[in-house]
């Protein structure tokens, strides 16, 4: 176990015995013995969220193009660039488990059913919105579940998913003002 010092500042590990622990098992580069949560169950929440975030990129373009099929350009665009977005927390997501020593999963099998949030079509521009804000609302109770989860034992993911979180709230209002404009 690691010396804990016992003078001033007594919670924080000695200077020997952080630089002797550094050394140690340099292969599993950014986790050091000091990582406290669960890894595996880490890695395995975050590859849920993966698939989650690639489901949402899928339907929302399906919705970008469907609603620039029926003259709805606005309402086009939002799809376009919530798309953009999951997008780029599918990649924030991928590079946070390759740090912890996992593989994102990005395989088509299972996908749906490794998400949270449904792939649904929607037949109209309101049912479009509709299922996207579902499913915004899935991965904002989703997302503030693993924050919890991960408390402090994991400061770097906790914060990578609270900007997401952020980020999911915006989208929920986005669609929830859409809404509201189109009278439904
Ligand atoms: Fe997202
Ligand atoms: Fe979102």
């Amino acid at each position: 176990m690691a010396k804990k010092s016992d003078v001033k500042g007594a919670f924080l590990t000695d200077i020997q015995t952080l630089r002797k622990r550094a050394r140690e098992h340099i292969e599993k580069g950014a986790v050091t013995p000091g990582y406290k949560a669960d890894r595996d169950t880490v890695i395995r929440i975050l590859n849920e969220a993966l698939a989650t975030e690639i489901v949402c990129v899928l339907r929302y373009k399906r919705h970008y193009f469907m609603a620039n099929g029926i003259n709805a350009q606005s309402v086009a665009q939002e799809f376009l660039q919530h798309a953009n977005e999951e997008q780029m927390h599918a990649d924030e997501i991928a590079a946070r488990i390759v740090q912890l020593g996992g593989e994102p999963n990005f395989s088509p099998e299972g996908l749906a059913t490794r998400s949270h949030a449904e792939y649904v079509e929607g037949d109209s521009l309101i049912d479009m919105i509709k299922e996207d804000l579902v499913a915004e609302r899935i991965a904002i109770d989703s997302y503030r579940e693993m924050i919890e989860y991960l408390g402090n034992n994991d400061s770097t993911t906790r914060r990578m998913l609270e900007g997401i979180l952020a980020m999911e709230e915006e989208h929920a209002d986005d669609l929830a003002s859409l809404l509201e404009e189109l009278g439904a």
